[in-house]
């Protein structure tokens, strides 16, 4: 798979989006956010160009957001996953797909009935498809800061190439990604999300993240 030029976020109107959109405009990769609401996507886009003081991040409907893009990443709530994959699941394929979703009820993490929400991404778009759970563990508070440095980002999925592109683009806004194996890994990934809400609500922080050592250092 090429280098990423466009990327989509849909549900790129909130924090882990507004984040990842900022961190990706950076390096120059074109960011499309995307909504439910166009006009709530280009003030998000307009708040965005405005920090960055250039225009680098276009406002789109979902729909439209995915069609233009190589590189599409789902950041809504859970609650609204499995429809938002079903409504985009023409316009998803054939693109390489970044599930950062964490299934939460009132903050909790608990397992879906596939599985886990890479899963269920998987029973709707078809084990073909280019799959790839990552994001998961990162900070939206550490991703809107350019300053802050990032925690480290397990990427699993069952397609290598797909996980390598992540893993590149992740290096681009100044994250490690480290492959953490197949789909079947997912739901552990994104339940550590929960042991990272509890440590936030313990420590009273806000942007508790994931180290690994002994790898690389
Ligand atoms: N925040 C973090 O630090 C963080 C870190 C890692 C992973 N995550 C995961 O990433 C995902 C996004 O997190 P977030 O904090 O950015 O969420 P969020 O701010 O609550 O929601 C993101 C966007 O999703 C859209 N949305 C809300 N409810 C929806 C629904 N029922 N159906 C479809 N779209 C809906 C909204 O956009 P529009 O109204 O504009 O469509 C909203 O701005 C979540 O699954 C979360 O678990 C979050």
């Amino acid at each position: 798979m090429s280098s990423i030029t466009t990327v989509a976020i849909v549900g790129g109107t909130g924090s882990l989006g507004t984040g990842l959109g900022a961190r990706l405009a950076q390096p120059g990769i074109r960011v499309l956010i995307g909504s439910r609401d166009p006009e709530r996507a280009r003030q998000a886009a307009q708040t965005l160009n405005a920090a960055l003081g250039r225009g680098a991040v276009e406002g789109w409907l979902n729909e439209e957001a995915v069609r233009q893009a190589d590189l599409v990443v789902i950041a809504v709530p859970y609650e609204g996953h499995a429809k938002m994959i079903e409504d985009l699941a023409d316009s998803l394929r054939g693109k390489l797909i970044v599930d950062a979703v964490v299934p939460l009820k009132k903050g909790r993490p608990f397992i879906p009935p596939a599985g886990s929400a890479l899963l269920e991404a998987r029973q709707i778009l078809g084990a073909e498809t280019p799959l790839v759970g990552a994001l998961h563990n990162i900070s939206a508070l550490d991703l809107q800061d350019s300053a802050a440095a990032l925690g480290d980002v397990l990427v699993c999925g069952d397609q290598e190439t797909a996980k390598s592109t992540v893993i590149e683009m992740l290096a681009k806004i100044g994250a490690r990604g480290l492959d953490a194996g197949p789909a079947a890994n997912a739901y552990i990934i994104e339940g550590f999300t929960g042991v990272l809400i509890q440590l936030n609500r313990k420590y009273k922080s806000k942007h508790a993240t994931l180290k690994i050592t002994g790898i690389g250092d």
